[in-house]
């Protein structure tokens, strides 16, 4: 058997949504089955790495071989990633809500009758991918992932600067794609060399690719 590029590495993944609790039956998301983000954690285990997945609350199974973490809120998402430096590879695909409710309700929101609806006061959420790019035991591969609908390599490029990425992977979401859930994806790799453009794949195409990339970089293919 040949000797596995990623033997030895430690990669962090992150996957799916992250809901933000209004009360204790009611959240904010965004959308995201967590199809991407599960594959590619699965395709860098593949390739040897030693893979932390910090998962969002998704219905697809666990991948294997791969040490799985759920969490529900950004807050907890970034805290079990920081948690896990140092490691070589971070890869951050998951659709992290923004806004966050300041004060969640310990108890469910009750409709008076004659008012209106609550008002939601919102606060920023924690920038986990800037935060990783930035971090002092920054692993040596970053990768960012991007909605995109136009100008993908300057917002791609802006995007790599601003987050500390090594690698921004642009979906191509302005066509009626079905990506959002769908099993395909048509993505646009934009580093410091330029913008490489990939076919129309299978998600798990696109992340044994990004593995192999991911493996090109850190020097061990
Ligand atoms: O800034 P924007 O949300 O477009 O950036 C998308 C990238 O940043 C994705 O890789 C996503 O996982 C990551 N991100 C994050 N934490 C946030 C917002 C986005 O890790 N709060």
């Amino acid at each position: 058997e040949r000797p596995k590029p990623l033997a030895g590495r430690k990669a962090i993944v992150t996957s799916g949504p992250t809901h933000e609790p209004i009360d204790p039956v009611r959240y904010i998301a965004n959308r995201s089955s967590g199809r991407q983000g599960h594959a590619i954690a699965a395709a860098l285990a593949k390739l040897g790495a030693e893979v932390t997945l910090v998962s969002g609350p998704v219905t697809i199974p666990d991948p294997a071989g791969v040490t799985t973490l759920h969490v529900e809120r950004a807050e907890e998402m970034r805290d079990a990633v920081i948690s896990h430096l140092p490691a070589d590879i971070a890869v951050m695909v998951a659709a992290v809500a923004d806004w966050r409710v300041a004060t969640s309700a310990d108890q469910k929101i009750k409709k008076k009758p004659g008012e209106g609806p609550a008002p939601l006061q919102l606060t920023e959420n924690p920038d986990i991918l800037k935060t990783v790019g930035h971090h002092e035991k920054r692993p040596k591969v970053v990768v960012g992932f991007a909605a995109e609908t136009q100008d993908v390599e300057q917002n791609g490029r802006i995007k790599l600067e601003k987050k500390g990425a090594d690698l921004i992977v642009a979906n191509d979401v302005s066509t009626e794609t079905g990506i959002m859930g769908g099993t395909r994806n048509s993505v646009k790799i934009i580093s410091a060399a330029g913008i490489d453009v990939w076919p129309d794949l299978a998600k798990e195409e696109v992340a044994e690719r990004l593995a192999a990339l991911i493996a090109e970089r850190l020097g061990g293919a």
